[in-house]
């Protein structure tokens, strides 16, 4: 599957490890930081460079990437859906909402759309458990969700994407 975001710019990437790596561990967490910043996640394939050059091993830069949440080695869509799996939520219809964003995106939890418009997430609590069911498009809180809700917010979500 080609994805528009895996052309990475490598000489970038390059510059970035140039400017960084000072043969010291502790500039890794800020230098993989930068590359996701600058390319929206860091390709595997950098991570034996970042590695070599920081005299260490792969596995460190791995576990290092793999330890913070907010690091990704895959692409990501422009827009995060968070859909929360909380108590309040789930008894409150949280799993339909989250079948429905399933199907409208045609992607599972934790996966990005082919568009790279949007990775979907699900979260233990989004903290407004009185709105619930809820979910989150971006910084954006949508409590009260119900099946039309979802259709609605997803359908004007696409129409903002569509080209005027
Ligand atoms: S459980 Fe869903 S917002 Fe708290």
């Amino acid at each position: 599957m080609s994805r528009e975001h895996d052309e990475i710019d490598w000489p970038q990437v390059h510059a970035l490890i140039d400017r960084h790596c000072r043969e010291d561990r502790w500039t890794l967490i800020p230098l993989v930081q930068e590359i996701q910043k600058e390319c929206g996640y860091i390709h595997p394939e950098a991570i034996p460079i970042i590695a070599d050059r920081l005299k260490t091993f792969p596995s460190v830069v791995q576990g290092v990437i793999s330890f913070y949440a907010q690091l990704y080695t895959e692409p990501r869509g422009r827009n995060t859906i968070r859909v929360c799996r909380g108590t309040a939520c789930h008894v409150r219809g949280g799993k339909t909402i989250l079948k429905l964003v399933k199907q409208h995106l045609g992607i599972d939890e934790g996966e990005t759309t082919d568009d790279l418009e949007y990775t979907l997430e699900t979260v233990a609590c989004i903290g407004v458990c009185a709105l619930a069911p809820s979910m989150m498009i971006n910084q954006q809180v949508y409590g009260g969700m119900n099946p039309k809700k979802v259709g609605q917010l997803l359908k004007r979500k696409d129409e903002d994407h569509d080209p005027a």
